[in-house]
């Protein structure tokens, strides 16, 4: 059985201090840098930019996760690979073509994803599963950290995995939004390999164990 992944998402770090958060995601058991890229039309929220994901870039020493919460990524896709994504994920409601998305992903030399938002239903994947290296399931409605997990995520999570097995895909599910110590287990029961986690992360008086502690708890 492969491991089960975490990804503490770097929105919920303390941007006067980046860099000390990013030398501790570093230090960490962690596996991934979950980056949120918001544009205030998508999601009614602004992230942050370019500039600063090159600044996590240059210190970051782990998978740079980014999810793209922004309308027509596709303008975007190879600004994102030069400044060092390693997994891009778009959001299925905002790619009209979205095959040709994951296949301009993909010829950058990224992991393709898609994310889907709590009201899509998975099967609406079913004709692009193949093609993907990762389908991101949000347990949030998109566009704040902090917010409460959605107990439908399970069943969700449960039909992806049922899709992905069907298929012979490979994809990996991530899930993002809401994620604590009392979900993570339920969730990788249901077929989570990723878990996001920003608020709990970084809100945690130790963040070394704490993330040390989903870890575990996510691969026992
Ligand atoms: C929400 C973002 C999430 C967010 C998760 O739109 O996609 O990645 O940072 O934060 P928490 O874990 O606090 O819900
Ligand atoms: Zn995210």
């Amino acid at each position: 059985m492969n491991s089960k992944l975490i990804a503490p998402s770097v929105l919920a770090a303390d941007f006067g201090n980046l860099q000390r958060d990013i030398e501790m995601i570093n230090k960490s058991e962690a596996d991934w840098f979950h980056i949120d890229i918001m544009d205030g039309v998508f999601v009614p929220n602004i992230s942050y930019g370019m500039p600063v994901l090159k600044a996590i870039a240059k210190h970051a020493k782990k998978t740079i996760d980014v999810h793209l919460m922004i309308i027509d990524p596709d303008r975007y896709i190879k600004e994102f690979a030069e400044l060092g994504s390693n997994i891009l994920t778009v959001h299925y409601e905002a790619c009209t073509h979205l095959h040709r998305t994951i296949q301009a992903i993909k010829a950058e030399g990224m992991k393709a994803g898609v994310a889907i938002n709590p009201h899509t239903n998975v099967d609406l994947l079913k004709d692009v599963i193949k093609d993907l290296d990762l389908v991101l399931v949000m347990s949030v409605n998109p566009g704040f950290g902090g917010q409460s997990f959605i107990e439908n995520t399970y069943s969700k999570v449960r039909q992806l995995k049922e899709m992905i097995v069907n298929h012979s895909a490979s994809a990996l599910i991530e899930v993002d939004g809401g994620v604590t110590d009392k979900n993570a287990a339920k969730l990788v029961k249901a077929g989570a390999d990723v878990l996001v986690a920003g608020s709990y992360v970084f809100k945690a008086k130790d963040q070394l164990e704490t993330i040390k502690g989903l870890k575990k708890i996510a691969n026992s």
